[in-house]
């Protein structure tokens, strides 16, 4: 079977890992964890990065750091993964799910915009309350779906209207451009990346949270480290033990070594991709903005011209030719435990989740290889 994203640990990797034995710092300190640090920060244009133990911790830390609480709303798209919901929920607050836009398959800010003006208003302080629930909304979460920025100056100028901090989950953005600018200098207040299996970059399992603020990075770095004062035994807070280990770090550092021939792989198998599908009717590559620059990190096939059975049925020859293709996000009003979450919704998210096809996308993928995949393709529209 042809993989769909699996990692490429062809770099530095196994001697990194060799020498976090052989210096006996496999745990939450050492030499690899500050240059993984070093080189994200300069990477995305932020100040500050703290590297943590998945991107789900760090997406509950960055909330947590912002001051979201026990009660508030949180908005976040309704296609993304799950994680960004249940991060949320970590928080004991609830997602107020938001729909998406046709183009960028993240946060619509026209639609946000306009619930926060018609669902919502200042109290006293300055809060954005939720008139209906009376509950505070605390943040903004936008998705960079696939890779693809969301359209950060337009959510950055609404939360500023509203005081609200943006929280950008930025698990599969490693790379990825908004008007020629890195994720950390897009306007969020944090943003947060994972490096699981199937990311940019992995670390095994892990993530980063970036910032530019000195003194709220100084907190993250506090909270996801137990909150200890000293070097005894004191914490300050009700700190989370999310730190990354060197191991971790190690195979990081060897990833970022070659993060930019990544890149390079991603966009060449996206645009060959995009190139094949015009022999579909009906059928494209993924979308992009004209002010978004995808890292690539999912590309496949767009089909929104055709039925979410036709689609499946595509899915099912491709597994029978030997390709993995699997489904794509299914958006949170469908998950069981987001059925009643608050939610503003167009029906795009419905519209298209069921159209996006994921294909094979490793950087490893051979020409070869991305050829059986496009075949298969082809001939299932030929005889269908
Ligand atoms: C959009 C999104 N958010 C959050 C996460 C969670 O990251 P992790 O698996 O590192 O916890 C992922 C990746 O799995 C993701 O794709």
């Amino acid at each position: 079977m042809i993989p769909l994203a699996i990692p490429n640990l062809d770099g530095n990797e196994g001697l990194y890992l060799q020498a976090c034995v052989e210096e006996n710092f496999v745990s939450t300190v050492g030499r690899f964890v500050t240059e993984l640090e070093d080189r994200l920060a300069k990477r995305t244009g932020s100040d500050h990065a703290v590297c943590v133990s998945q991107g789900t911790t760090g997406l509950h830390a960055a909330l947590t750091s912002v001051g979201v609480n026990t009660g508030d709303l949180v908005i976040i798209p309704t296609l993304t993964f799950i994680a960004s919901a249940n991060a949320v929920s970590h928080c004991k607050a609830v997602p107020w799910l938001m729909d998406i836009t046709e183009n960028s398959w993240t946060l619509d800010p026209d639609l946000l915009e306009n619930a926060l003006n018609t669902q919502c208003h200042k109290d006293a302080d300055g809060q954005c309350i939720h008139t209906e629930s009376g509950r505070r909304v605390a943040a903004i979460m936008p998705v960079h779906t696939m890779g693809h920025p969301p359209d950060m100056d337009r959510i950055t100028s609404v939360a500023k209207m509203w005081n609200l901090p943006v929280v950008a989950d930025a698990a599969a953005a490693l790379g990825t451009r908004y008007k020629n600018k890195e994720v950390g200098q897009m306007g969020a207040t944090l943003n947060v990346m994972s490096f699981n299996g199937n990311k940019i970059i992995t670390t095994g399992g892990g993530g980063v949270i970036l910032g530019q603020d000195d003194a709220l990075m100084k907190y993250v770095r506090h909270l996801t480290t137990t909150a200890r004062v000293g070097s005894g035994y004191d914490h300050d807070i009700i700190g989370f033990n999310y730190r990354m280990t060197n191991v971790q770090a190690a195979i990081g550092v060897g990833q970022m070594e070659i993060l930019e021939q990544f890149l390079t792989a991603k966009k060449r198998i996206a645009d060959r991709y995009t190139q094949a599908w015009k022999k579909i009717d009906g059928a494209e590559g993924f979308r992009s903005e004209s002010w978004g620059e995808s890292n690539h990190w999912f590309s496949g096939i767009f089909l929104p011209a055709h039925s979410a059975e036709t689609v499946s049925a595509l899915r099912e020859h491709l597994r029978e030719s030997g390709v993995d293709a699997r489904p794509f996000w299914k958006p949170m009003h469908w998950q069981t435990p987001y059925l009643d979450a608050p939610k503003t919704l167009t029906g795009i998210a419905d519209q298209v989740w069921e159209q996006i096809l994921p294909l094979p996308c490793s950087t490893q993928l051979t020409d070869h290889e991305q050829q059986t995949v496009i075949d298969a393709t082809l001939s299932f529209f030929d005889e269908a």
